[in-house]
């Protein structure tokens, strides 16, 4: 568990999975990050049950915590130690708290993690075209643009243009401070 400027990242609980089945069931916010398929209760609970205890070994997650509540969650995915790199993904679930700095700061923390602590050399995020806030918040967080991937899906009955965003180690460093430094000795 870290926190910085009021920002925690820490491992998800089955206590989470309720608050996570609320953010479920937001349909818009599902179709920001991915088109789902739609789960009942029970298999929501079993399915995140199964990530918590036995996880795929490509695969990381964190609730965020604005304060001391949970509000989203960010993950590491397709986790690829030899040719070290993951890519990212992130949903404040609570929208409350959109627009207040918090999935910057939750996402730089992950970045951090990955870079300082899980010795990752590049990471990468794809967002879609239709997703202005996002396209906005990952050059905040120091990813690069690379490209577009032009009809790369088809989400929500259409073809999508998916963004591509990376981040390389040293480029990370060059703007942040990484809070995984071991003491001094
Ligand atoms: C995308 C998402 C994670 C952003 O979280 P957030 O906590 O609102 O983002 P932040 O407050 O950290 O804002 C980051 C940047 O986004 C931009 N932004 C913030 N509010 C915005 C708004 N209303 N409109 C457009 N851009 C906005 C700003 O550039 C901001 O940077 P700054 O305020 O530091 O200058 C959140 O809206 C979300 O969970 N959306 C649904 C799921 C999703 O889209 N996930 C990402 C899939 S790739």
């Amino acid at each position: 568990m870290f926190t910085r400027d009021g920002v925690t990242l820490r491992p998800l609980e089955p206590s989470d999975v309720a608050t996570m089945y609320a953010w479920h069931l937001d349909f818009e916010l599902d179709i920001l990050s991915s088109w789902g398929s739609r789960r009942s209760w029970a298999q929501y609970e079993k399915r995140w049950e199964a990530k918590m205890f036995e996880p795929d070994e490509d695969m990381l997650y964190f609730g965020i915590l604005y304060g001391d509540k949970l509000v989203g969650r960010a993950q590491l995915a397709l986790i690829d130690r030899e040719q070290r790199r993951a890519s990212v993904g992130i949903v404040i679930g609570d929208r409350r708290v959109w627009g207040k700095g918090v999935g910057r700061r939750a996402l730089q923390m992950l970045y951090d993690y990955a870079f300082t602590v899980e010795n990752l050399e590049r990471l990468y995020a794809e967002v879609y075209g239709f997703n202005t806030r996002s396209l906005r918040m990952m050059p905040r967080t120091g990813m690069q643009p690379e490209g577009i991937l032009r009809g790369h899906e088809l989400h929500n009955g259409a073809r999508q243009d998916v963004h591509v965003f990376g981040l390389l180690r040293d480029e990370f460093y060059r703007d942040y401070e990484t809070m995984f430094k071991l003491p001094e000795r």
